[in-house]
């Protein structure tokens, strides 16, 4: 029964279509540990090549296949393609949940750089066919806790940050890292919007962004990003709330004092430079103990509870021991 664990097991979502076939795999697993699988093998097998070859998605993207890994996997449901490309944050496209998905095809992704400047011995500035090509790619499905209380669960494509700092090899002076990510207002209806300051930015300290979690990220289920979910490179930070995860960066700078955060800017009473998820330290006007996870809505659907980190303390627990987490927010 080991194998029905939570514990770094991921399939690649070039395998995986839909939610169905991930879904007929986890029953074939329990059948397989209760030793009755041979008489279904085939039906499943068959139910598999069914649903490969039915599942249709419009727009189908460029893909972007990346191997299997073990860090930060989760066994849980995923969350539909649809749900996750139509229910997003990405403010430079409007402020409603459906605007980005709608919007978003104006943004404008080739060409593109990223230019990675700052506290570095070897400051760059990359296209973005290299920087995808630095480091094998990974699948990686990780929980995404947004600070508004909702989750997904996200089959997200690419590699560790840490192999694009170990490159650029940062200076002593480099403590912290930030995110700053596109403001186009000829593309991006809401630049300009009283909303935030603009560019939308973005921080870790060193030694979270060297953490093997912090995901520079390139795709979703197997295919590049789609626009609204920050194509083509954002972050993903998995113990932090969604808005630590910058979408279209553009820079990467390296720095010796904390950034200012588009969201500290914002109201530093509410939003933290640290924001990891912590059921135990509420938003000023609302709850973070629980969280309603997308595709499950339902009035009789019970919320689940918010794990600390986002389910991920054993591996990122130590990154602020000592610390107070209801000062450093
Ligand atoms: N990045 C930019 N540039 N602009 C934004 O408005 N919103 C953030 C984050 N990154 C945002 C952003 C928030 S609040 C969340 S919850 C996540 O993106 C949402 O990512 P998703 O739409 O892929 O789920």
């Amino acid at each position: 029964m080991h194998l029905l664990k939570d514990r770094g097991f991921a399939v690649p979502s070039s395998e995986v279509t839909s939610r169905d076939v991930y879904e007929g795999r986890r029953h074939m697993l329990k059948l397989l540990a209760m030793g009755a699988a041979g008489a279904t093998l085939s039906a499943w097998a068959g139910r598999d090549a069914l649903a490969q070859s039915t599942t249709v998605r419009p727009n189908k993207l460029a893909a972007l296949p990346g191997s299997r890994s073990s860090v930060g996997g989760t066994m849980e449901k995923l969350t539909p393609y649809q749900d996750v490309t139509t229910y997003n944050n990405f403010y430079e496209f409007g402020t409603d949940k459906s605007d980005p998905g709608r919007n978003a095809h104006t943004l404008k992704t080739r060409p593109w750089t990223v230019a990675v400047e700052g506290e570095v011995k070897k400051p760059k500035v990359y296209d973005i066919d290299e920087l995808i090509k630095l480091a094998p790619m990974e699948e990686r499905i990780y929980r995404l806790r947004c600070v508004e209380g909702w989750s997904m669960v996200v089959p997200w494509m690419g590699y560790s940050m840490s192999e694009l700092i170990k490159r650029v090899e940062p200076t002593g002076q480099a403590k912290y890292v930030e995110f700053v990510t596109l403001a186009d207002p000829k593309t991006m209806p809401y630049v300009g919007s009283r909303v935030l300051e603009w560019p939308y930015i973005e921080g870790l300290r060193m030694d979270e962004a060297m953490h093997p979690l912090a995901l520079l990220t390139f795709g979703l289920y197997g295919e590049v990003l789609p626009n609204q979910n920050g194509a083509p490179v954002r972050a993903v930070l998995p113990w932090k709330y969604g808005f630590k995860s910058g979408k279209s960066i553009v820079k990467i700078r390296f720095v010796e004092k904390e950034p200012r955060t588009s969201w500290v800017k914002a109201n530093s009473g509410e939003y933290g430079f640290y924001s990891n998820v912590n059921p135990k330290v509420d938003h000023p006007r609302w709850s973070q103990a629980t969280e309603r996870r997308i595709g499950e809505d339902g009035i009789f659907q019970k919320k689940r509870p918010t794990l600390m980190f986002n389910g991920y303390e054993s591996q990122v627990g130590q990154l602020y021991a000592g610390m107070d987490l209801a000062k450093y927010f």
